[in-house]
């Protein structure tokens, strides 16, 4: 997948390449699945450029696959082992070179569509749970809990003993209470519903939405240090809030504890559509709407196993 100026989604088209070689250290995969972030968008439309573009370009980060060579001086990985990784620019393609330091087994068993979100949007709720620190008995809040970062998030968070309410639109309600997260309908009036039904204040916050959820945040009285954003930079400035995300989490060894936990069934991943390759404008289109529950995914090839 590749583009070759900053556009729209119609700027994306599948090209033959040829097959690319594992350097010392590397990984050759199959890639199975790749997950779809909103950030690529942004990336595809150069709001992320701060020099000239080198082109052509490249599309996704992480991944899920099967190791089909290994570069010299691989330890770890046998060709065949199930894997995610993490491969900037390059994760849409039958092929993917990673670094094996970017690499996580994938327990047997896991699809290949849930472990695949594991490095990004996984690892970024892992790193908004880490920086707020949850005790057992106390609120979590989570804005757009419904998102594919929120949703793992409010389960994260779940998981470390906390109470979760979740802002999200009415339709996801209900499926958000099956995954143990009270909801609470964005939108106007959503401070009055957040007092409602905790009338002392979330005692942490966790931002994944921005356009004044950090604001809220403060006004409902959650100390400084107990939110975290990971969009609303200007928030961050503004209050002094915390800023963990994906790059505080690219870490195999938080991957393979989240991979755990999904294998387990104690963490659920959602996958709100499946996209094949050739439909990638769809796809990011979709991303786009900022609305679905749970992440999207690009199929590749079918599950091996
Ligand atoms: N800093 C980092 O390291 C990092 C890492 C990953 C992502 N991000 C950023 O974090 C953000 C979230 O990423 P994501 O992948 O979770 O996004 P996403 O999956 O696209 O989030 C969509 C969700 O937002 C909800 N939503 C829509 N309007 C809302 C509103 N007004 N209030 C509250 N929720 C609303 C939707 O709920 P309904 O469908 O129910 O309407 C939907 O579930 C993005 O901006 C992304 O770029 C940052």
């Amino acid at each position: 997948m590749r583009f070759t100026r900053y556009g729209g989604p119609e700027v994306l088209s599948v090209v033959e390449v040829a097959r690319p070689e594992p350097s010392a250290g590397q990984l050759l995969v199959e890639v199975v699945v790749a997950s779809l972030n909103p950030a690529e968008n942004a990336i595809r439309l150069g709001m992320f450029a701060s020099g000239p573009a080198g082109f052509p370009q490249g599309m996704g980060h992480d991944f899920a696959g099967v190791v089909a060579a290994l570069g010299p001086g691989v330890r770890g990985f046998a060709v065949g082992d199930e894997v995610v990784g993490f491969a900037p620019g390059a994760a849409m393609a039958d092929f993917a070179v990673v670094d094996a330091g970017s690499a996580a087994p994938k327990p047997a068993g896991l699809g290949f569509a849930p472990a695949a979100v594991v490095p990004a949007a996984g690892a970024t709720a892992w790193a908004t749970v880490a920086a707020v620190a949850p005790e057992p008995g106390e609120t979590v809040f989570v804005s757009a809990a419904s998102g594919g970062v929120g949703v793992l998030a409010g389960q994260l968070a779940r998981l470390a003993g906390a109470r979760v309410v979740g802002s999200t639109s009415s339709g996801h309600a209900r499926r958000l209470r099956g995954l143990g997260i009270e909801p609470v309908e964005y939108g106007r009036g959503l401070e009055t519903r957040v007092r409602e039904l905790v009338p002392d204040g979330p005692d942490a916050f966790i931002d994944t939405f921005g356009r004044g959820n950090v604001d809220l945040a403060i006004r409902l009285g959650v100390s400084p240090d107990r939110i975290n954003t990971i969009t609303d930079h200007a928030a961050v400035q503004r209050y002094g809030v915390r800023a963990k995300g994906n790059g505080d989490a690219l870490s195999p060894t938080i991957w393979a504890e989240l991979l755990d936990l999904i294998a387990a069934g104690r963490l659920v991943v959602p996958i709100e559509a499946e996209y094949p390759l050739d439909e990638i404008a769809r796809a990011y289109t979709d991303v786009a709407t900022r609305h679905g529950f749970g992440k999207r995914v690009v199929r590749v090839r079918p599950d091996p196993s």
